[in-house]
């Protein structure tokens, strides 16, 4: 063959696999409001830098007339490239291919970037666009997705891993967006379940469909699968940028800095935040936004356990994870949900050394049967392991409550948070002056003419005794008692102080987080 017709053969080659599963199916896709698995890699590699690996890639299946249907690429495009100028491995499920079903072939390439994802220290970015394990392959198919499961298993907490859902993902495939550190949902195209509505019908007789089984607004509000939901294709690939951004390439190194120059770091604003009663709710975002950088806050999970609210920002220019209680919803209290969203908020912060800030506004935990038998004692000291386990550098600031238990799982001094902030509108004590009159007073109060009165009495004693951060402060719990308007300022002289922090924990194989 001349040295014309093998270049020609090679175009050919490219061509096809270009093309997919072919322009009708091509057709299909975007008739489903969906992007093709180029177009999305298109989109989130910065221009001109993807190079792709494995093009030609074909399954070896001889089954179920599979010898008569071969497509180049496998259902799958892999490769590398750069994201904001920074490397990043990709994948992106062909629908157009197979339904996008995972084969033999199809795995090894997925498994290939990672295993180069993990080599050099490189986030790796899953499109997630398939029917499941490609039926006429069988075991294998299994096989290949447990390959990318354990992979996704030991990257956890070297890189950081993303997964976006862009379309069906099925059965045990739902396994490696679980394992990995952020899951992406684009409304109305994506669902993902372990069984769907119609083996729910056979075996609990419920009828469901599977956007109210798996869709997106279900996992971002129901089952905190999802971390983010995007509208379509193009949103979800802009949120991954951004995430993104945040995060440092892999657990050695720091997040970028943004440049950002000094100025007057005083903050009035947040001196009338909090209300002249202290049951009254406020939106603590509007103290989250007032400390860091303008527009910098990257909420993360906003629709699931609103009590408490977690996400990325910049202060100062520097990246941090905010971990806030929301007064606003519930009270701020902690309860299962809220523990297991910020303790795995927490645990990615300090895997990728990203320091941590809390703001504590915290009535307790949540009392009932529904939370008690549902395991809170479990649930919660998951995210008191996860704070007191975290290594990088910590600051509180309590602004109103910090009540029980949950005072001292808040990123309390005693589990090593290492700079604590009040507002002087703090209240730090065992609880709420109501029920602790209500329980040391008991013959007290029983005993007086008028009950109500006699509480009263004794709830306003136990408040002026108790509900103030000076206590706390006295003991050293406290490090400063600041007004609201210095808190910018402090939170950004105290990371700035604590930006060599190196704390090591006792040498383990590793610990029993309460699962
Ligand atoms: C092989 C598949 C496939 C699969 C879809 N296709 N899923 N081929 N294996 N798992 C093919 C279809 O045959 C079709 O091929 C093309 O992809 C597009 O599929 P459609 O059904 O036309 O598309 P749509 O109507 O959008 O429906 C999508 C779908 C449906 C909901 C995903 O295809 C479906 O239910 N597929 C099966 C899902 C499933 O049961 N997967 C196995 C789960 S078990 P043609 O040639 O007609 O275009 C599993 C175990 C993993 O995944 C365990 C890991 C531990």
């Amino acid at each position: 063959m001349s040295y014309e017709k093998k270049i020609s053969l090679l175009e050919q080659k490219k061509t096809e696999a270009l093309l997919g599963g072919g322009l009708k199916k091509i057709e299909q896709q975007h008739k489903k409001g969906k992007l093709t698995a180029r177009e999305r890699i298109d989109l989130l590699i910065d221009k001109g830098s993807f190079q792709e690996m494995g093009m030609f890639v074909k399954h070896r299946s001889t089954d179920f007339g599979l010898e008569n249907q071969e497509f180049l690429g496998d259902g799958v495009i892999t490769g590398y490239g750069t994201i904001n100028n920074r490397p990043a491995y990709v994948f992106s499920q062909d629908f157009t291919v197979f339904g996008g079903s995972l084969a033999e072939a199809h795995a090894e390439k997925i498994v290939r970037i990672m295993d180069l994802a993990m080599k050099n220290g490189v986030p790796i970015v899953g499109l997630n666009d398939s029917g499941g394990a490609r039926i006429q392959e069988g075991v294998v198919s299994l096989g290949g997705y447990a390959d990318i499961f354990y992979r996704n298993t030991l990257a956890s907490g070297v890189i950081p891993q993303i997964s976006a859902i862009m379309g069906p993902c099925a059965g045990g495939a739902v396994y490696s967006p679980a394992i990995t550190d952020f899951n992406i949902m684009v409304e109305h195209t994506s669902y993902m379940f372990v069984t769907g509505p119609n083996v729910v019908k056979t075996v609990t007789h419920e009828n469901v469909t599977s956007e109210d089984l798996g869709g997106a607004h279900t996992h971002a509000t129901k089952s905190g699968v999802s971390h983010f939901s995007a509208s379509n294709d193009v949103e979800a690939i802009n949120q991954i940028k951004k995430l993104l951004s945040y995060i440092p390439q892999n657990c050695e190194e720091q997040a970028l800095d943004l440049p950002y120059e000094a100025g007057n770091e005083l903050r009035p604003k947040l001196n009338g935040v909090i209300p002249e009663n202290p049951n009254q709710p406020y939106d603590i975002r509007e103290i989250i936004c007032d400390v860091i950088d303008s527009k910098s806050f990257f909420e993360v999970h906003k629709d699931y356990a609103e009590n408490i609210v977690v996400g990325f920002a910049r202060l100062a220019g520097k990246s941090i994870g905010i971990v806030a209680n929301q007064p606003a919803f519930l009270a701020g209290v902690l309860d299962i949900n809220s523990s297991k969203k910020a303790a795995r908020f927490v645990r990615f912060c300090d895997a990728f050394n990203i320091p941590l800030l809390v703001l504590e506004d915290v009535p307790g935990f949540l009392p009932g049967t529904d939370q008690e038998w549902n395991a809170i004692i479990t649930n919660g000291a998951k995210l008191l392991y996860a704070f007191s386990e975290a290594t990088v550098p910590r600051i509180t600031v309590i602004t109103r409550k910090a009540y029980g238990g949950a005072y001292d799982v808040m990123n309390s001094k005693h589990i090593g948070a290492d700079l604590n902030f009040a507002w002087p509108t703090g209240e730090i004590a065992v609880m709420g002056a109501k029920g602790a009159a209500e329980i040391i007073f008991k013959k007290e109060i029983s005993e007086a003419e008028n009950h109500a009165k006699a509480l009263k009495e004794k709830e306003d004693e136990y408040n002026a005794l108790f509900a103030n951060p000076y206590i706390a402060a006295s003991r050293g719990y406290i490090d400063e008692i600041i007004k609201p308007e210095q808190t910018r300022e402090r939170l950004i002289r105290g990371f700035k102080m604590l930006e060599n922090k190196a704390e090591k924990l006792p040498r383990k194989k590793h610990g029993n987080i309460p699962l």
